[in-house]
């Protein structure tokens, strides 16, 4: 949608010399796009070298402020979501001496340990299982919950090695076709649904949901050369992968588990998978929530997506996203464009660690190094801060700002961003049924996308009637808080 001008006969009579509103965002009081589940992020790589420590903890999942690397005063960012990746390795032998093939770009950080050995047992008790495996990832598990994250999901990037054609968890010999082997289908179910049931006996944590594919349909990166563990499933085995898991978990209990699927890396890709679960009944029930990825980035028919999850009746997660821009930029484009045409009630980002501008915070997971907060983890703040969980996300109507309702409090939240030139943008409330006096403060907080300000906050900005205006500098995200606001 182009940019709405503000037309001058109606703008004059709130105009100042100090305060001119370029721009007018229209909040939909009535609108409803859903309860927020969420924002998170996944374990995995950063947790396996890092999950012991408290301050990261603290920095990421709950709201208080923790000094960082004794100079960075960082705000937490409040995540409630975790998603715990079970392992694909391990390095015993089996069946005398095979061991699991490598692949040679695979660095040490990148090979999680899985907690299934060999093929010998199913039992978790047998030694064919191992639970002393991946300790760090199962203490950041540990400390998430502790602190307050209350939806952890289970994921895995590939089945374990020895279940895999080659016995390498980067993925088939050609990338193309499938690894796990066809008498493996059910033993990949068995060992997320052990794994589901043993955490909730052993580490006290509840998986909510679990999810047994991590991008099936790519073909360009989970082969045996690849960087990290990876697996091609065509649909036709993912259903058959899925069937088998609704049975182990139910059969374990946890019928309340939620199967998510299929973390397909593009949008078009998610489309095109549900399109072929379609006509499945069993698959289509198995499905509790649809999970996508964000790498299309710019591209791609979120809005398809969102429309045949919305129609199977299904709730949909942005439950991975990442790139290597430190800036924010990307973040606030992409995430802008997800809240408008995706929809999604919960936004995961990838790793919050990690190198090459990747991690909200730089980190060398080999090294055991940690750098800096990057921009990027202060963008994110401007909306994991203020949007919570149990807000209603209401419709703003435009592609550079999101809203949402907190009902209990009275209280909307305001995220936009301006990319152009610095101009003021207006927000009009005039849609709700009380905004609030006249004059009353609204709380703002800034960062500028690249370098500078960095979530400073500011309580500079009044209701003027049913309106606000805040002056944005080019590529400056901020955050409003207005209270008394009802609907
Ligand atoms: C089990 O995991 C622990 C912890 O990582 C590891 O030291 C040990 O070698 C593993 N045992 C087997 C049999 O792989
Ligand atoms: C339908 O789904 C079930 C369970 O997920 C699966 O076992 C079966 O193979 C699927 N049928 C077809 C024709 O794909
Ligand atoms: C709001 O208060 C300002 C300053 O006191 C006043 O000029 C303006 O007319 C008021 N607007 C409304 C809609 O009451």
């Amino acid at each position: 949608m182009a940019p709405t001008l503000l037309h001058l006969a109606t703008g004059l009579a709130f105009l100042t010399t100090t305060s001119f509103a370029d721009l007018t965002t229209i909040i939909d009081a009535t609108s409803n796009r859903g309860t927020w589940e969420g924002w998170g992020t996944s374990l995995a790589w950063w947790a396996a070298a890092f999950g012991q420590r408290d301050d990261l903890a603290d920095i990421f999942f709950t709201l208080k402020t923790t000094t960082h690397q004794s100079t960075q005063s960082l705000p937490g960012l409040g995540l409630t979501i975790a998603r715990y990746n079970a392992g694909a390795s391990s390095t015993n032998t089996i069946n005398p001496s095979t061991r699991m093939v490598v692949s040679p770009k695979m660095i040490p950080s990148r090979q999680v340990q899985g907690f299934w050995l060999d093929w010998t047992s199913s039992s978790p008790s047998s030694p064919s299982w191992n639970w002393s495996a991946d300790p760090n990832q199962r203490a950041m598990l540990s400390k998430a919950a502790a602190r307050g994250a209350n939806i952890l999901e289970l994921f895995s990037n590939s089945p374990m090695w020895w279940m895999c054609n080659n016995h390498n968890p980067s993925g088939s010999d050609d990338g193309k076709s499938d690894n796990l082997q066809s008498w493996n289908h059910q033993n990949h179910a068995v060992y997320l649904a052990t794994i589901a049931k043993y955490a909730s006996e052993n580490w006290g944590v509840r998986f909510q949901s679990v999810d047994p594919f991590n991008e099936p349909s790519a073909t360009w990166w989970n082969g045996k050369t690849g960087t990290q563990e990876g697996c091609h499933f065509e649909a036709s085995t993912q259903a058959s992968v899925l069937g088998y898991l609704r049975g182990e978990l139910n059969s374990r209990g946890l019928q309340q588990t939620v199967i998510a699927a299929s973390d397909e890396s593009h949008y078009d890709e998610a489309v095109a998978t549900l399109n072929r679960f379609s006509g499945n009944a069993t698959v289509m029930g198995a499905v509790g929530r649809v999970n996508v990825h964000g790498y299309q980035y710019g591209g791609g028919r979120r809005d398809a997506l969102y429309d045949l999850a919305a129609r199977a009746g299904k709730k949909l997660w942005q439950s991975e996203y990442g790139e290597a821009d430190a800036t924010g930029e990307r973040l606030v484009s992409n995430l802008l464009l997800d809240m408008r045409w995706l929809r999604p009630t919960a936004w995961v980002y990838w790793q919050v660690l990690d190198g090459g501008g990747w991690g909200l915070i730089e980190a060398d997971n080999d090294r055991k190094t940690i750098g800096q907060a990057n921009q990027k983890y202060f963008v994110l703040a401007q909306f994991a801060r203020h949007i919570r969980p149990g807000m209603r996300i209401l419709d703003a109507g435009s592609d550079y700002a999101i809203a949402a309702y907190d009902q209990q409090a009275g209280k909307l939240v305001i995220v936009a961003v301006n990319w152009g030139d610095p101009q003021y943008i207006n927000f009009d409330l005039s849609r709700f049924g009380a905004v609030g006096s006249n004059g009353s403060t609204i709380k703002r907080w800034a960062t500028q996308i690249g370098s500078g300000t960095r979530y400073a906050e500011y309580s500079d900005t009044q209701l003027s009637g049913t309106r606000f205006w805040s002056r944005f500098e080019k590529k400056m995200v901020q955050t409003f808080e207005v209270t008394g606001v009802h609907l």
